[in-house]
């Protein structure tokens, strides 16, 4: 940290100011509307690997075989010896006659046989020496010689001592084994060698790093990414990974409680299948967690391809009811006692449910009706939001809007006054989805301010735009089907697109209550917006230009003291700059503090920036 004084800071800045000057005027003595507490979220939707293959710490995929009931997916399978066969098998099913999970993988061997199973993970599983690894399978194994189970590299360097599996005599058993790694790889895979005669069905083969997130099995660093963005609420679990293709394919929260291995496991819109391990129950633990207000998108009976005829409805309306009693009711209540059974006995406090997503038409606002109806009149405190797509519904009060956008830069930088103009009298607005998706490469600095610049006008109208939250949140970089991602991975490391570092800036910055500003400039491409929050005055720029802008800012009703000002700039050289795997910080904001011997001076916002400025008047001048 260093610091200027006013006449070494004017120097320096107006140095690089090369834009006609522009001028803009705080008013910190005239606070207008509050700022929305829940103005900044995040929305966790299972796409691009987020889930499994991301947040959640699993390490095997396909871990149940029920990818396919054909064909062991994402298993490779290495025979060896006449006749030994490996496949699917429904007829013995680890947990009986459950309605989910009931395929194994089934190996059977003739005298001498040798088969492997071979698990990479998600392309590749990241193993770090000296951690601490939990593997657990269900085995029921009927094979005279021998069986082991080996973590190790692609070259055939074990990471672990080799676990015996003993017979089973017919049952199945569970294996559990806790181990140390002995190194490093990025390219481990799980080796399940089969050798002799008989047969041997394998189910729910799991490896799980021991270290939690909050005694969550997810990916630390994934988790902390996410709680450094302070969420104020968290909305879930889509998308359209909520809808489905068909109905078939929808979310139905219940498919994903209870034991791991018996919940469902879904092929969904990223194109991929998830184990649910995060299921209902951890998304609400994570919202906790993350003190965030947990806000459950529920399909209404409507998927991209088929709708639930009217007649058919009632099971899907009791499922709204029943998540909300799962969320909120008592421990003794039906739904409230699998709540307090999955170990959490007192009440989620689910407050927002919304009515489907991306959902229209007449059928959207029939079915809305039916929810909205079911939901006052059991839970009249739960606020509902609605989907505006298309159109909004027109049969019941809407008492807040879900509006999503994804556009390109110039469409941010051309709508950053859209709320501006939105009707006071109407419903609050939940901006529930929104990226810069075009023209952006992998997530670059202009896409960043674009958002912010439209960002800039939710804050400015947060009496009307009372969430917002960027998406998609997460994308292993290995699985990217969504582009761009606030967060990127790999099974190992993590970084955070330009896009993340401003949805950061603003949560973690935001003020209370706004001020007016007026800015007055020859460049359409700066924009502001500006709060205050106990004594400080917080001011947020966005310069888009390749030109510095001077600026001379005055900050009225805060006296004529020194200022303080803590600065906080995320820039780069190049409107296109981006970070990667290999270049994680590139783009990143820094922080500077500042010192100007009055509230009025003049500052040049930086070529292609955002700059959040939290100001304090200061007695005295250092
Ligand atoms: O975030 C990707 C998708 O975009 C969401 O699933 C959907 O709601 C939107 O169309």
């Amino acid at each position: 940290m260093f610091r200027f004084s006013f006449a070494v800071a004017s120097l320096l800045l107006v140095a690089v100011a090369t834009a006609a000057p522009a001028t803009l005027r705080v008013q910190a003595d005239r606070p207008g509307h509050a700022v929305s507490p829940m103005l900044h979220g995040v929305f966790f939707e299972e796409i691009n690997r987020a889930g499994d293959g991301g947040l959640y710490a699993e390490m095997v995929q396909n871990r149940s075989f029920e990818d396919s009931e054909s064909e062991p997916l994402s298993w490779t399978i290495e025979k060896s010896g006449d006749g030994a066969s490996v496949g699917i098998d429904r007829t013995h099913p680890m947990n009986g006659d459950q309605e989910f999970n009931s395929c194994a993988l089934r190996v059977q061997l003739p005298q001498g046989g040798v088969a492997c199973i071979i698990n990479d993970g998600f392309k590749g599983m990241s193993v770090r020496a000296k951690r601490q690894y939990q593997l657990s399978l269900m085995v029921r194994n009927g094979v005279d010689g021998e069986m082991n189970c080996a973590l190790r590299t692609r070259a055939g360097k074990d990471l672990a001592d080799v676990v015996k599996i003993e017979k089973t005599d017919g049952a199945w058993k569970k294996v559990d084994h806790r181990f140390t790694a002995t190194g490093d790889a990025e390219d481990a895979r799980l080796v399940i060698e089969c050798k002799g005669s008989g047969e041997v069905s394998f189910d729910m083969v799991s490896l799980l790093p021991r270290s939690r997130w909050k005694g969550m099995p997810l990916r630390p660093d994934l988790a902390q990414m996410i709680s450094d963005l302070r969420p104020a609420f968290m909305r879930f679990p889509g998308g359209c990974s909520v809808e489905g293709e068909t109905l078939a394919d929808a979310y139905r929260w219940k498919e994903t409680i209870g034991d791991v291995a018996a919940r469902r496991t879904q092929y969904n819109l990223g194109k991929y299948h998830s184990t649910h391990g995060l299921g209902f129950h951890e998304y609400l633990q994570l919202a906790e967690h993350l003190g965030a207000e947990p806000l459950f998108v529920i399909n209404c009976g409507m998927s991209h391809k088929q709708v639930a005829p009217m007649a058919e409805m009632q099971p899907w309306v009791q499922d709204a009811l029943d998540a909300i009693e799962y969320a909120n009711g008592a421990a003794d209540s039906t739904w409230g006692a699998r709540r307090a059974k999955a170990g959490h006995e007192r009440p989620f406090h689910l407050r927002y449910i919304q009515i489907g997503n991306e959902n229209d038409g007449k059928e959207y606002d029939a079915r809305y009706a039916l929810f909205y109806d079911a939901i006052k009149k059991q839970h009249p405190d739960v606020r509902i939001v609605a989907n505006s797509w298309h159109g909004k519904p027109t049969t019941r009060p809407i008492e807040i809007l879900d509006e999503h956008y994804y556009d390109s830069p110039a469409f941010f930088f051309a709508n950053a006054d859209r709320y501006d103009k939105y009707d006071r009298s109407g419903p609050r607005i939940c901006v529930g989805e929104f990226a810069v998706t075009k023209d952006c490469g992998q997530g670059n600095l202009i896409a960043a301010l674009g958002e912010a610049a439209f960002m800039s006008g939710l804050e400015r109208n947060s009496d009307v735009v009372m969430m917002s939250s960027y998406a998609p949140l997460l994308a292993n970089v290995r699985y990217k089907t969504r582009n761009p991602a606030a967060i990127c991975f790999d099974a190992s490391r993590v970084y955070g697109t330009p896009s993340y570092f401003v949805q950061q800036m603003f949560a973690t910055n935001r003020p209370d209550v706004v001020l007016p500003v007026q800015l007055s400039t020859k460049l359409p491409t700066l924009f502001a917006t500006a709060g205050r929050k106990g004594d400080e005055v917080i001011l947020k720029v966005v310069n888009a230009s390749g030109d510095a802008q001077e600026t001379e800012v005055a900050i009225d009703g805060v006296g004529e003291s020194a200022i303080h000002i803590r600065a906080i700039v995320l820039t780069s050289a190049k409107p296109d700059d981006e970070n990667s795997l290999d270049q994680p910080t590139k783009v990143t904001p820094g922080e500077r503090d500042l010192l100007f011997a009055k509230p009025a001076f003049t500052y040049a916002f930086a070529p292609y920036s955002v700059t959040v400025m939290r100001m304090r008047a200061r007695a005295g001048q250092d």
